[in-house]
């Protein structure tokens, strides 16, 4: 699955108060290796910890998604400092919908960061993308992602069975959001307000 339509390069960090959604950068994968060894990342996103080479690889399978038309991985960082504090990213189905996919460091938790770069994000991608609907898949059993998923007002439109890395059966639920017709001029993210607008 990929998107057709080239990706228009983020121009500048997409940001507001709490987060800034910013492109990778070599400088962040020491901290990125470091979170991909933590148990629920592990668990919840089916990764595998990233070792020396998979690092050495990282920026290039980056770069390679942005071009390709195939994601659109971002870091999340702290506004203050730069510093990154999780990922988040675009997987394209087609032209018109994408994927959103996230983790924030484990010390960065609870914070509401996962929330605000769910909705920074989805304003771009509404905006300056074009895309009309976002789709969101988790476990459900992972009662964080469905919160973050709840805060930035996606409605639950099913759920599939899939199969874990050990071959495993288990339920994700899908929930999505659309691009709200007639707010164009807006800086429009998912139903319900302006970027950066997460209901807590
Ligand atoms: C899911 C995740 C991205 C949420 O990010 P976040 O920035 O902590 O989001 P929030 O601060 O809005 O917290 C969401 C929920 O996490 C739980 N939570 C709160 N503090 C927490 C902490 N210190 N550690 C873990 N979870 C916590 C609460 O249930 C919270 O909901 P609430 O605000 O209604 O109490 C994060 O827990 C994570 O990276 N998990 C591992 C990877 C993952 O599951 N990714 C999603 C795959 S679909």
């Amino acid at each position: 699955m990929v998107r057709f339509t080239p990706i228009e390069p983020l121009a500048t960090s997409l940001e507001d108060a709490v987060v800034r959604a910013r492109r990778r950068r070599i400088s962040d994968l020491d901290a990125i290796a470091a979170a991909s060894h933590d148990p629920d990342t592990l668990r919840w996103l089916d990764d595998t910890p990233t070792d020396l080479k998979a690092r050495a690889a990282g920026m290039t399978r980056v770069e390679e998604a942005w071009r390709s038309g195939h994601a659109a991985p971002l870091v999340i960082a702290d506004p203050a400092t730069d510093d990154p504090v999780g990922l988040i990213n675009l997987q394209f189905r087609s032209d018109d919908v994408a994927t959103l996919a996230y983790s924030v460091f484990p010390a960065r938790r609870g914070h509401g960061i996962a929330p605000h770069a769910v909705r920074l994000v989805a304003g771009w991608a509404f905006r300056d993308l074009g895309l009309t609907e976002l789709l969101l898949e988790t476990d459900e059993a992972n009662a964080a992602s469905i919160r973050v998923a709840e805060k930035c007002q996606f409605q639950r439109i099913g759920s599939r069975t899939a199969l874990n890395s050990e071959g495993d059966e288990y339920t994700r639920l899908v929930f999505a959001t659309w691009w709200r017709l007639g707010c164009a001029g807006d800086d429009a993210g998912p139903r319900g307000g302006a970027s950066g607008d997460v209901v807590e």
